[in-house]
């Protein structure tokens, strides 16, 4: 099929002619474009030139004991398993005690990049200036120090690679991501940085890095409980601890484990409207900080009992951008307490130690395909046609038949549907 080219001028139209335009070209019905049509607005002031909204679906990641409070974990995410995985480990842990966490003050660094104008100008000179941009710096951070955060401090540095001067300022951005804030006070240092001689403004952005504004997780669990498929429970934690150091020492492999750590923290951000890209890019710069790139987490056997841990980067918000906009976002804190950024990011560190968990417990024992298979089923079932309580039904028969094909999935689906005709004309004989 040849690539659909929308009409010029596609962007410049209102959202409804946006819509009918988008549906004409795709050849959609009415009642195909109707099933988002209650989000339209909200996509129209989300996004640029928008036509509809792609759900993702939401699940409740139930039974989370984290330092003593029980939490239900929304997690939005297309991968079958995840939530499933999550809620399995959270059991396991919560009955051994639950995760221990804490998090962090929510600091961000922003960057300011200039040109030297001549290989004589120094870092030193407009370090001689750093009282009056450390007070720009403040005045632009006011608002928030009213709010219990604001400036921390202020570097000025070479970046020798490139002959470029370096500001950075970090600031606690409280329970905001901080990203519009930072910017604003990164635009202002660059200008300001130029009039005082420091050379010519180059960039002005904060960093996604976010390396002081850590959170860390952990649990332990006995290991007589570590049972599973016929292996015994000291083997499974041996194996679990081989495994964690495995993705510490091949980086292939160590992409794929902590691609496992970002299934659950990656779906909490979707389900509270967090910036997943910040989020993933930072986790994974932070993976990658010594030498090499290595695991998110660590396992180890003390004695009786199996210790999971993880650090990392979590820039959380609750409030401002998408967060605090989107409604299901909304209804999604609602559910945790509303809480603050802190205690968020320690809730993702604790749901990215559980799903990390699952997945190698999983490996190591019967292997994941059996848990991604059963859901696969019912995608099948869903495929060739199932809807309402026919999708479970007929996926179940699907994977109990051990040919999951959606030829499979019809002759399954059409004798499902006869039984059902069939049941009310035989409940009234
Ligand atoms: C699949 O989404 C995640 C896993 O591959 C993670 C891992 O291998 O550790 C199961």
């Amino acid at each position: 099929m040849s690539r659909i080219r929308l009409k010029d001028g596609f962007r410049k139209l209102s959202m409804s002619e946006r819509r009918r335009a988008f549906r004409d070209a795709l050849e959609l019905t009415d009642e195909e474009l109707a099933t988002d049509a209650a989000f339209a607005d909200l996509a129209d002031v989300m996004t640029e030139s928008s036509v509809g909204i792609m759900p993702v679906p939401m699940g409740i990641a139930g039974g989370f004991l984290i330092d003593g409070e029980r939490y239900d974990v929304p997690l939005a995410t297309e991968e079958p398993s995840v939530v499933a995985a999550a809620t399995y480990a959270a059991r396991i842990i919560s009955r051994a005690g639950g995760f221990t966490t804490r998090a962090d003050a929510p600091v961000m660094t922003a960057q300011v990049f200039l040109e030297p104008r001549s290989a004589e100008q120094s870092v030193g000179e407009l370090s001689a200036r750093r009282d009056r941009l450390e007070a720009v710096a403040r005045e632009e951070l006011a608002s928030m120090e009213a709010r219990g955060g604001g400036f921390h401090a202020l570097r000025i540095s070479e970046v020798p690679q490139t002959a470029l001067t370096k500001i950075e300022i970090d600031a606690d951005v409280r329970n905001a991501m901080g990203a519009n804030l930072l910017n604003t006070v990164a635009e202002r240092l660059k200008s300001e940085a130029e009039q005082l001689g420091g050379g010519t403004g180059f960039i002005g952005i904060l960093s996604n890095a976010a390396r002081a504004r850590r959170a860390h997780a952990e649990f332990t669990v006995p290991v007589s409980r570590l049972g599973r498929s016929g292996v015994g429970g000291p083997e499974v934690a041996r194996r679990i601890e081989l495994a964690s150091r495995l993705a510490d020492s091949d980086q292939d492999r160590a992409v794929t484990h902590n691609k496992g750590v970002m299934n659950g923290i990656t779906a909490l951000a979707v389900a509270t409207a967090n910036d997943t890209r910040a989020i993933e890019a930072a986790a994974h710069a932070w993976a990658g900080r010594e030498h090499g790139y290595r695991s998110l987490t660590r396992f180890t056997v003390d004695g009786d009992a199996l210790r999971g841990t993880i650090e990392l980067p979590l820039a959380f918000a609750t409030v401002g951008g998408a967060v605090g906009f989107h409604p299901n976002a909304q209804r999604a804190l609602k559910l945790l307490g509303y809480p603050d950024a802190p205690t968020l990011s320690r809730i993702a560190a604790a749901v990215g130690l559980a799903q990390n968990f699952a997945a190698v417990y999983a490996l190591v024992s019967e292997g994941i395909q059996p848990g991604h298979m059963r859901l696969h089923a019912a995608r099948v079932a869903y495929a060739a046609g199932a809807r309402g309580d026919h999708v479970r039904e007929v996926g179940r028969q699907l994977w109990e038949s051990g040919e999951i094909s959606t030829e499979a999935a019809k002759r399954i689906l059409a004798n499902v549907e006869d039984d059902t005709e069939q049941r009310p004309s035989e409940e009234n004989r």
